[in-house]
């Protein structure tokens, strides 16, 4: 065990933190705070240290002349490594089997280059598990977030066995058949390293029991380790606030004038990657327009895929697929007066609200999703009703699936048809359909959903 300890007693470790840094124009450095799930989430609790890496040269700078915000402690780990170690393990290979998106036989492939990538998550995983340990009091509580961190867990235990250390999976755990594409040797690492924590936790039931298959498969069973499950829910009282502020007012009336006037609007937002599924999306809309022409001249779908993870070529590949489709689209079937894919590209938060208040049809087909807090939201902001179309493989389908217009995300023709049954539907439906969903996605508030965890991890 280290001889030293430091004095936080609740801890955050993550890849990314709740603040970023930039070097100004006049050499300053700049600090932008985030505005994610996870910060709303852990600000109810004030006393804690985040401990995160230093995700790019702003933030690498800002830890160099040691600026750094009160409650948070940003690591400058090595650009090759941390390189190597999110994109090259954790973005493409962890995302890749945990959201089944290989496309055998070309992918996956196990050589020498993915052992090299390996090392450095390894290392990156035990940088974080040092300044953990530096800067946890006796028996301090830590909670570590995803995939990025799987390795931290036990590594931290082997620093520190006085702590209380918990793990959170904000993704879908793959099932074991799948999971075993991964070496064998780096399988068992990944999960003794996420069985060194004193409790699991994952979004849903079924990523729970997935990760369980895995361990009793592989290692033999979960080593005492308790397992447990916390959906995160909309924050209700946030979103109903900011939605209706002046920048989301303007916003609105931007979008209603580029859709026209009566008609209908189907509305998806998402990061722009793979797991998604918008390029089946596009082609459902496409097939929905092909089928039924009626719908053609009375119905726009605003699309919002802002790009991520843009140093990886797959992701850049699958974002100009998407521009690439809804352009074909636009040229099939739009006339001089009618656009039938609006696609914006540009992170604009405020504009995804707007559209939440427009849309009478939210699309939400992910391949697998953690919970997808898009298909919470939109029902709680929504102005008059919306029919959501959900995918069976988000996690938020455990919740809201009753409610929901429920697809197979593989399946474009059945998406088709939902989207062709939502926009039909008669708006007392919609309306009563529109408050469930609302109740369903709020009734897990994201600071509860921090606290609960706390507690379980401090119960024996
Ligand atoms: O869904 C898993 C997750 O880690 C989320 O918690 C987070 O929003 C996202 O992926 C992170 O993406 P990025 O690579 O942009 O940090």
């Amino acid at each position: 065990m280290a001889s030293t300890h430091g004095a936080a007693e609740v801890l955050v470790a993550s890849n990314r933190g709740p603040v970023s840094y930039a070097v100004g124009d006049d050499g300053s450095i700049e600090t932008k705070r985030g505005g994610g799930g996870l910060v709303s989430a852990l600000s109810v609790v004030d006393d804690k240290l985040w401990v995160c890496a230093a995700l790019d040269d702003g933030d690498r700078e800002a830890v160099r002349r040691g600026v750094a915000e009160p409650g948070v402690r940003m690591l400058d780990i090595d650009a090759d490594v941390y390189a190597d170690a999110y994109n090259g393990v954790a973005n493409s290979v962890l995302w890749f089997v945990h959201h089944m998106l290989y496309q055998t036989p070309l992918e996956p492939s196990f050589g020498t280059d993915f052992r090299r990538r390996w090392a450095s998550y390894e290392a990156y995983n035990r940088a974080l598990a040092q300044a953990l340990a530096q800067e946890a009091a006796p028996g301090a509580t830590v909670v570590v977030q995803d995939y990025h961190l799987a390795l931290v867990p036990g590594m931290l235990r082997e620093l520190r066995d006085d702590l209380r250390i918990g793990h959170f999976s904000h993704t879908p755990w793959a099932p074991v058949d799948y999971f075993r594409m991964l070496p064998d040797d780096i399988a068992e690492q990944l999960l003794r390293g996420m069985l060194g924590a004193d409790r699991l936790a994952f979004l849903t039931r079924r990523w729970a029991d997935a990760f369980t298959d895995c361990c009793t498969r592989i290692l033999g069973g979960t080593s005492g380790t308790r397992i447990g499950v916390h959906g995160l829910g909309a924050d209700a009282d946030f979103l109903r606030e900011r939605a209706h502020r002046d920048d989301v007012g303007e916003r609105l009336t931007a979008l209603r004038e580029q859709v026209g006037e009566d008609r209908k609007v189907i509305v998806r937002v998402d990061r722009t990657e793979l797991s998604k599924n918008i390029v089946r999306g596009l082609h459902a809309f496409e097939l929905l327009l092909e089928t039924r022409p009626e719908w053609r001249e009375k119905v726009v779908h605003v699309a919002f895929a802002y790009p991520s993870r843009q140093d990886l070529a797959v992701y850049r590949d699958y974002t100009a697929e998407v521009s690439r489709v809804a352009q074909a689209i636009n040229s099939r079937f739009g006339t001089e007066g009618w656009t039938p894919v609006i696609l914006h590209v540009k992170d604009d938060f405020a504009r995804s609200l707007a559209a939440y208040r427009l849309a009478d049809v939210a699309l939400v087909n992910p391949i697998r999703d953690g919970m997808n807090l898009v298909a919470k939201e939109v029902p709680v902001v929504s102005d008059d009703g919306c029919v959501l179309v959900l995918s069976r493989e988000a996690g938020a389908y455990e919740e809201l699936g009753e409610d929901a217009l429920v697809v197979n995300p593989y399946d474009v023709t059945g998406t088709a048809a939902a989207l062709g049954a939502a926009l039909a539907m008669p708006e007392d439906e919609r309306a009563q359909r529109t408050k469930r969903l609302a109740g369903a996605a709020t009734a897990l508030p994201p600071g509860q959903w921090f606290l609960d965890q706390l507690e379980a991890l401090k119960a024996e």
